[in-house]
């Protein structure tokens, strides 16, 4: 069982370091991309509403996720951000949080 013990943390330790890269590198539409989409009706893809809705455009993963919990409780009033955000799970409003706060990242400026 050498050999086992031996390989196993090597093989855990290569894929921490593989997995943000191939990621970075690939871009398969995530889970946060595809949550996110509900989203880009009103907010815009990267979250440049246009009108009256304000923009997340530039906003932090912590802003995004806390306006999200505070109208899903109702701590924050909304018109529609309550209802909208009753849908999501904790797990969801953080991949949706992380999504839009790195599209700054993309030099969409
Ligand atoms: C039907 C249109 C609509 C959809 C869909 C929608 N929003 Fe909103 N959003 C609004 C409006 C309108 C407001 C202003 C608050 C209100 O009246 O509900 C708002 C406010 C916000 C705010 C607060 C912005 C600020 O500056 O305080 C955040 C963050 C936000 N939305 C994120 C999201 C996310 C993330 C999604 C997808 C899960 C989403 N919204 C989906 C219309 C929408």
């Amino acid at each position: 069982m050498a050999i086992k013990s031996r390989v196993f943390p090597l093989v855990v330790f290569s894929l921490i370091g593989v997995l943000p890269v191939s990621t970075a590198l690939a871009e398969p539409p995530g889970q946060g991309a595809v949550l996110s989409a509900s989203c880009a009706g009103c907010h815009g893809t990267d979250g440049r509403s246009p009108g009256s809705i304000p923009p997340i455009y530039g906003r932090s993963a912590e802003f995004i996720r806390t306006s999200l919990e505070d109208f899903r409780s109702g701590k924050r009033s909304s018109t529609v951000m309550g209802r909208h955000a009753k849908g999501y799970t904790d797990e969801e409003i953080a991949l949706i949080a992380e999504y839009f706060a790195n599209r700054q990242d993309e030099g969409g400026d």
